[in-house]
Order: C-alpha cells, then sequence, then structure tokens
C-alpha cells in the first residue's frame, strides 16, 4: 500500500511544519475551555483577552444572547443552502436594508463572512459568465489597483485575474500616475478605511477624488472602521464623511458587531448580478438566520446609543498614552486599533509567550505578514476590561519589556 504521507513529500509540508516548530512558530491551537469574552479559557490557563476581534463585548451581554436564541427558535438555526436556491430570511433582508441605509446604497448583498464577500465581488467584476447569445457577459478585461496593504481575501481575491497591480499604501500620487497610464480601460481600485495590522486610515476623499477623475470603480473595504468612525464626534470624521462616495463599500460583522458576516453595498444592478457571478453567494450557505437577526439588532444600538462607541475610544485612548508613558514605541495613527513595535521578528513569539504565562492574551505579527523585522504586538481592549485588568497588563508588559528589550 502506498504511504500516503510520502505521496506528499513533493508538497514539501514536513520540513516547512519542522521549520515552523524549530522557531517556535507553530503549536496546536489551544483548547476553548469558556466562551471567547473579554476573559478566555485556553486550556488549564485563564487569560484576559486582547486578542479578540469582537472588542465590544456583546457576545457576553444577557440581552444579546435572549435575542439571538428567540431568533433561533423565530427563524431556525440554517436557511440549509444557498440565497437562490433556499430564499434568504426577514432577518437577512433587514440586514441588507439597513446596510443600504446607513451607507446611502441602492442595495446590498449579505455573505457568510467578509472574506467571502472579498473574494465574491473581485470575481464578480472580472468574470465571463454565460454566452453573449445566453445572457451572458465578459469582463476578463478588468484591471484591478489595490493597495498593496489590502486583506488577505483582496489580494487572493485578485490572485487569478493577470491584470492587477498595487499602488503604495495610501499613496493616491501613485494611483494617479497607475490610472493616466490605463485611461480607457475597465479599472476597478480596491482600498481599506482603516487597516487592521497597523491601524492606519486611507486618505478616502482624496483616493477617491483621483477615481472619479479617472472614472475608476471604487470599491472600500470599511470592514474595520464600520459603526465606529463616521460621526461628527468621533476621530477621523474628516476621511469617513467621504467614504458613501465609493461605488462600493464593503464591511464584515466580524468586528464592531461582534458576529460573523459580510456585505456589500452599491448600485442596485450591480448587487443584482453579484447573487449569480461572484460564486461565494450562490456556490454557499448564507448568513445563519440567528445571527442575521442579532447583527441587525447590533446595528441599530450602535446606531442608537452612540455612548458605547464614544466610551470605547475614550478608552482606547487612554490605554495608548499609558503605552506612550511605559516607552511603547506605537502605530502612529491613533484609531482603536492599538499595534507595539516590537522589530526583531525571532522576539515576538517570545514576547506572546511571555504575556501568555502572565495571563494576557495577545495577537502578534511577523514577517511575511509585515515587513521583515517589524513585528508587533496588536492589541485590541475589550469594552468589558476592567481597569484592575488593563493596569495588571501594562504591569505584565513593563517587566516583558524589560525581559526582551523592545
Ligand atoms: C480589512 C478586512 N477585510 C476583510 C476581513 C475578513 O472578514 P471576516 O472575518 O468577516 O471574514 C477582515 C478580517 O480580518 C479585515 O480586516
Amino acid at each position: 500500500m502506498v504511504h500516503q504521507q510520502s505521496l506528499l513529500d513533493a508538497w514539501g509540508f514536513t520540513s516547512f511544519v519542522a521549520a515552523l516548530q524549530e522557531r517556535s512558530l507553530w503549536h496546536e491551537p489551544s483548547f476553548l475551555e469558556s466562551p471567547a469574552y473579554d476573559t478566555i479559557r485556553l486550556g488549564q490557563k485563564e487569560l484576559v483577552n486582547l486578542a479578540g476581534i469582537s472588542f465590544l463585548g456583546f457576545q457576553q451581554d444577557e440581552e444579546i444572547l435572549e435575542h439571538f436564541l428567540e431568533a433561533t427558535r423565530r427563524y431556525g438555526i440554517v436557511t440549509a443552502g444557498s440565497r437562490l436556491a433556499q430564499g434568504v430570511s426577514q432577518a437577512h433582508q433587514q440586514v441588507e436594508e439597513f446596510y443600504c441605509h446607513l451607507t446611502g446604497k441602492e442595495r446590498a448583498l449579505s455573505f457568510a463572512s467578509g472574506c467571502l464577500a472579498n473574494l465574491g465581488f473581485l470575481h464578480a467584476m472580472g468574470t465571463r459568465f454565460g454566452t453573449k447569445k445566453l445572457c451572458g457577459l465578459d469582463n476578463r478585461e478588468t484591471v484591478f489597483l489595490l493597495d498593496r496593504d489590502c486583506h488577505w481575501s483582496l489580494r487572493k481575491g485578485v490572485e487569478g485575474f493577470p491584470q492587477h497591480e498595487y499602488f503604495p499604501h495610501n499613496d493616491p500620487i501613485h494611483l494617479e500616475q497607475m490610472l493616466a497610464r490605463l485611461q480607457g480601460a475597465k479599472i476597478v481600485v480596491v482600498f481599506e478605511s482603516v487597516y487592521s495590522t497597523d491601524g492606519g486610515v486611507a486618505p478616502i476623499g482624496t483616493l477617491l477624488d483621483v477615481c472619479e477623475r479617472y472614472g475608476a470603480v471604487s470599491f472600500v473595504d470599511d470592514a474595520n472602521g464600520f459603526l465606529i468612525y463616521g460621526p461628527s464626534q468621533r476621530p477621523f470624521a474628516q476621511e469617513f464623511a467621504h467614504l458613501g462616495r465609493a461605488t462600493f463599500v464593503m464591511t464584515s460583522f466580524s468586528k464592531s458587531v461582534g458576529l460573523e458576516g459580510g456585505i456589500i453595498a452599491g448600485p442596485a444592478d450591480a448587487i443584482r448580478a453579484f447573487e449569480f457571478l461572484s460564486g461565494t453567494s450562490i456556490f454557499t450557505a448564507a448568513i445563519q438566520p440567528p445571527t442575521a437577526s442579532t447583527i441587525h439588532f447590533i446595528m441599530h444600538k450602535l446606531v442608537e446609543q452612540p455612548a458605547l462607541v464614544d466610551g470605547y475610544l475614550e478608552q482606547v485612548a487612554l490605554f495608548r498614552r499609558r503605552l506612550e508613558a511605559i516607552g511603547c514605541r506605537l502605530n502612529p495613527t491613533p484609531t482603536y486599533i492599538t499595534s507595539i513595535l516590537v522589530g526583531d521578528d525571532e522576539k515576538v513569539e517570545p514576547v506572546r509567550r511571555g504575556l501568555f504565562e502572565r495571563g494576557y492574551l495577545v495577537t502578534v505579527f511577523h514577517y511575511p505578514a509585515v515587513r521583515f523585522n517589524h513585528a508587533m504586538i496588536r492589541i485590541l481592549p475589550n469594552r468589558m476590561h476592567t481597569s484592575e485588568q488593563i493596569e495588571g497588563f501594562l504591569q505584565a508588559l513593563t517587566a516583558v519589556k524589560e525581559d526582551y528589550q523592545f
């Protein structure tokens, strides 16, 4: 009998995993012994969770849990198929309508995740479908221009299209040069509102000015800004005031809303066409209905109770000041995403473990996720964290900083 492992030798998985293990970069995922809330139990270890992307803490709110359970009874657990086969629940419709209301767009389409929304959008914009005789279209000549620091799903989504290029991060001048060179082509410009590794904010208005000057379609991934930035009393209101000018906007519901799902909004006929053309709608399941209903409920809560986010942003601003006071080198743009520069790629995993041993869970990035030797710790405080938990973290960080000198 053929040994299955040796069949895979040519792929190099064994030596890849061994190399990761040698550098302490691979370990079995820990077993979650508790819900992933502001604290988390991984195996035997109780930790303060500064890594969770559901940072507003709605999943641990009794009112939200009750809503979710009620919606499960009302809609059932699943739609049991894709939208066009099994239909959408009223909850999906409410999510899509409310997202249109918030973004000022004509129509929206929800997906099981933000990642699927992005992959589906790019596929839909650059694909050929059917034949000219049989309701077909052919958009394979589309040229995609992406910000260099876009999320994996966006970079992955254009990989299959030969005509894609990257512009330097947040650089409208370079984008303009590219557009001038490509005049006459069918172009889609893709960038994010807030970047999740370093928390940088895009010059949204200036980038859209350039797109409009050259007649390019624009797509803004607002996964990290949605329902956080935009209102005039919040930071970056000037940048976000322009978001509605994008041809398409997209978000993930795993960040501020803290659940799972993604959505794209834009001109009605394009969104109708995406039901077929994205592939990640017609060939996969939709958001589970109780999740869709709870997304709708939380979106309303965030709009109707702005103090929830205002308070959280103040909490993060104070946290940043405390980190600066202990000598941390932070990401320059003070969004709610806080990164501490460690530098040396070899140091960042021992730093993560040092914090873990002291009872704090953080996310770390190293090459190739970020530039070589620009390793960083990313911290997302949870709205539910107490000042004691934050003080404890600052003490632990001070000790680890001393040990590893960053
Ligand atoms: C900018 C951006 N886009 C898309 C996604 C993917 O979203 P989801 O987790 O809903 O798949 C993320 C998540 O990390 C993100 O940061």
